[in-house]
């Protein structure tokens, strides 16, 4: 069993759809008893929110259905609880290790980017809030190819 939580700023854009793509990628695999999958974010404005209906447009026109209610990252708990916390962005990361408490928490840290396969050039998954249809679009292909490549990390590891 992998656990893995996606880790953004508002959780109701970038992890939400990392959340729902992976969760589909799994599903589609009938490998859901081996997964399990959340999303947090690291500002709690959102809170009890559905994902940004800019975000849920675009990623239901791929199939996808997002409809998880953001939550924010707890530390104590989610450190424990899961086996990978994977942010979207430089600060995700920066904010994710202040907030680890020790070496075996900091080895749980990894970015999103980091599984890419085909788009190798990104360094992070930029924040698409303030930005137009290109920055959603943009999230969205690269989520759908990290997912791939930590689909198969995980089944490696
Ligand atoms: P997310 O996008 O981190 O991908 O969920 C954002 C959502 C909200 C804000 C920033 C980024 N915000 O500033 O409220």
């Amino acid at each position: 069993m992998k656990r893995i939580l996606f880790v953004c700023l508002g959780n109701i854009c970038r992890s939400p759809g990392a959340e729902a793509i992976m969760k589909a990628k799994v599903k589609e695999r009938g490998m859901e008893r081996e997964f399990f999958i959340d999303s947090a974010g690291l500002y709690s404005g959102h809170s009890g929110s559905l994902p940004d209906e800019r975000m849920r447009r675009h990623a239901a026109r791929r199939g996808y259905c997002l409809d998880s209610r953001a939550r924010t990252f707890y530390a104590m708990q989610d450190f424990a609880d899961f086996d990978l916390i994977i942010g979207m962005d430089g600060q995700n990361i920066h904010q994710l290790k202040r907030l680890a408490e020790n070496e075996e928490e900091r080895k749980k840290i990894f970015k999103m980017t980091d599984f890419c396969q085909d788009m190798k050039g990104y360094e992070e998954v930029p924040d698409p809030y303030y930005g137009g249809d290109k920055g959603f679009e943009l999230v969205l292909d690269l989520l759908e190819d990290a997912t791939e490549g930590l689909y198969k990390y995980c089944c490696k590891t």
